[in-house]
């Protein structure tokens, strides 16, 4: 027996279905005949030609939700080579910097339109002290970092040279606070170091560093993982440890914190049930966080970055493909208990975890990065736009040198990853709405096991231009793709592709550019119908433009 993984591709609809009048159900009929038509007619011409039915509709005038452009948000934490050496490198370093941040990975990261960046942890969060990080770096004190290699850190990165990175980088700060070691006081006292105008102690201890006007911190996360490395609580005992540090978090001149409580991993329904259905809690907080790594072979062993097999890369797929039915979890939770959408589910750590690279210490959690990794972010990144009704912000783990990262450095030298050209490529969807699409593919069967071929979203931007991201999952076989779009018609058709002769090809410091995005032209656009050849194993966006 076959066994498939769903993924449907579609929004859920159940929201909607409530506020449908009857206009909207008139336009509604007409575009679900429309499509009945369109759909049989192109269904029939493709098993003709090929005797598999790969569709996807796209109805252009019927829009869903803003997709947030938090959704693509980064990870940086104080982990092996991601601040230290990756980011961070110091005023008096050879490596071009501004004020001590690499300008590669500035300008890198600009490219991609960054929206935000979490700092300064994951684990290392519940054991970081900001106050360590402040004033004149030599004198700063050394810190171990506990979690992450048991290396003694010199705190020449702080809350200044992270908040000096998010201006230059253009994108908003999310902080994450130390509830597991920490106290409400110094919880507290960093957000009014960093966010107020008034006169006070904290106010004036900025001030003697350097800084005299606040920042603005968009999103602040009460603890991470606090039900493992951020404490080890029940759901119980950390929601009222959550009211109380929320109670003291203040929103100072102007600024307005997105709280963001700790949410569950994986499946853990029982932790948001237990935060959600106490009104006590949902007061507290503006977001709820979630974490989901896909990690193929499972904690225990885990799988090589580099050294798979075709069994390992449709493994790696099938797991990625379960944050879809994650996502649907948690939402149904919350829905029950926040039916007017007032809070967002944060995925605030995602990704591909693999073993370490051989001779890389196991603490610092390097892995290089393949044309599979750019298939695990195309296959998320559509997830997540299609459940932006709920989610608003996503972090991909982590930025720079550590787990699924869009950049790798060694010394000067920097590498972009396939992972990072899906970025660039998808960044198009960042605050464009959400389209409707209705997706029909074939299964990428290995052995007994089945899930879809495809994978697919479609937004249209302010200025009308439609855009298709795809990826044909299947690294044996090119697929055809029958696109009818209702509702509007297309002059122009552009497109860009992102594949590679192996399914591991990766970007090494030796080969920078062995898997890189190129211009795309295996398509045809005949009377409203695009018809989309996408290569074996490749990710390609489409530009409709009117
Ligand atoms: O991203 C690496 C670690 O994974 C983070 O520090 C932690 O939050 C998670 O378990």
């Amino acid at each position: 027996m076959l066994l498939r993984t769903e993924y449907s591709g579609q929004r859920d609809t159940k929201k909607g279905a409530k506020k449908i009048n009857r206009k909207t159900m008139k336009k509604l009929l007409l575009v679900f005949f429309t499509i009945l038509f369109s759909a049989s007619f192109t269904i029939n011409a493709q098993k003709e030609n090929t005797g598999a039915i790969n569709q996807l509709v796209i109805v252009a005038n019927h829009t869903g939700p803003v997709i947030s452009k938090d959704i693509y948000g980064h990870f940086s934490e104080h982990l092996g080579a991601c601040i230290y050496g990756g980011i961070w490198v110091g005023t008096d370093s050879k490596i071009p910097n501004t004020f001590g941040i690499r300008n590669d990975v500035l300008f890198a990261l600009r490219e991609i339109k960054i929206p935000n960046l979490r700092w300064p942890g994951g684990c290392f969060a519940d054991t970081y002290h900001w106050k360590d990080g402040i004033g004149p770096q030599e004198k700063r004190a050394s810190i171990i970092n506990t979690h992450w290699g048991g290396v003694t850190e010199d705190n020449s990165f702080g809350t200044h040279e992270f908040m000096k990175l998010s201006e230059l980088l253009g994108c908003d700060a999310y902080i994450n606070g130390n509830v597991g070691s920490g106290t409400v006081q110094e919880m507290a006292e960093w957000v009014e170091y960093m966010t107020s105008d008034s006169e006070s102690p904290m106010t004036k201890l900025r001030k003697e560093n350097g800084r005299d006007e606040p920042w603005k911190v968009k999103f602040f996360a009460i603890g991470n993982e606090n039900w493992g490395c951020g404490g080890n609580m029940t759901p119980e005992f950390y929601g009222d440890v959550m009211r109380q540090f929320s109670t003291y978090l203040k929103d100072f001149s102007g600024n307005h914190l997105y709280r963001v409580a700790c949410g569950a991993s994986d499946f853990d329904y029982q932790w948001t049930e237990t935060l959600m259905k106490e009104p006590k809690n949902r007061g507290m907080f503006q977001g709820l966080s979630l974490h989901y790594y896909s990690v193929p072979g499972g904690w225990g062993s885990k799988g090589s970055a580099t050294n798979f097999t075709e069994n390992d890369w449709f493994e790696t797929f099938r797991l990625n493909y379960q944050m879809d039915a994650i996502i649907k979890g948690h939402t149904a939770i919350m829905d029950r208990y926040d039916p007017g959408n007032t809070k967002g589910l944060v995925i605030d750590e995602w990704g591909n975890w693999f073993q370490v690279e051989p001779g890389t210490n196991p603490g610092f959690l390097y892995q290089q990065n393949t044309l599979r990794d750019a298939i695990t972010a195309a296959i998320h990144l559509n997830i997540f736009n299609h459940h932006a009704d709920r989610v608003k912000v996503a972090n991909l783990a982590q930025v720079v040198n550590v787990l699924q990262s869009v950049i790798l450095t060694k010394e000067d030298k920097m590498v972009l990853t396939p992972t990072y050209h899906v970025f660039r490529m998808f960044r198009v969807h960042q605050e464009a709405q959400l389209l409707n699409i209705d997706l029909r593919c074939e299964d990428y069967v290995v052995g007994e096991r089945a899930i879809p071929a495809i994978s697919a979203s479609a937004s249209v931007d302010k200025e009308g231009k439609i855009h298709i991201s795809l990826a044909n999952l299947n690294p044996n076989k090119e697929i055809t793709l029958t696109c009818p779009v209702i509702g509007e018609s297309y002059k122009s058709v552009t497109g860009e592709v992102l594949t590679a002769n192996e399914m591991a090809s990766f970007n090494s410091f030796e080969k920078p550019d062995a898997v890189k995005p190129s211009v795309f032209n295996g398509f045809k656009m005949k009377e409203g119908v695009l018809t989309v050849t996408m290569p074996p194993k490749s990710v390609v966006v489409l530009e409709l433009i009117k």
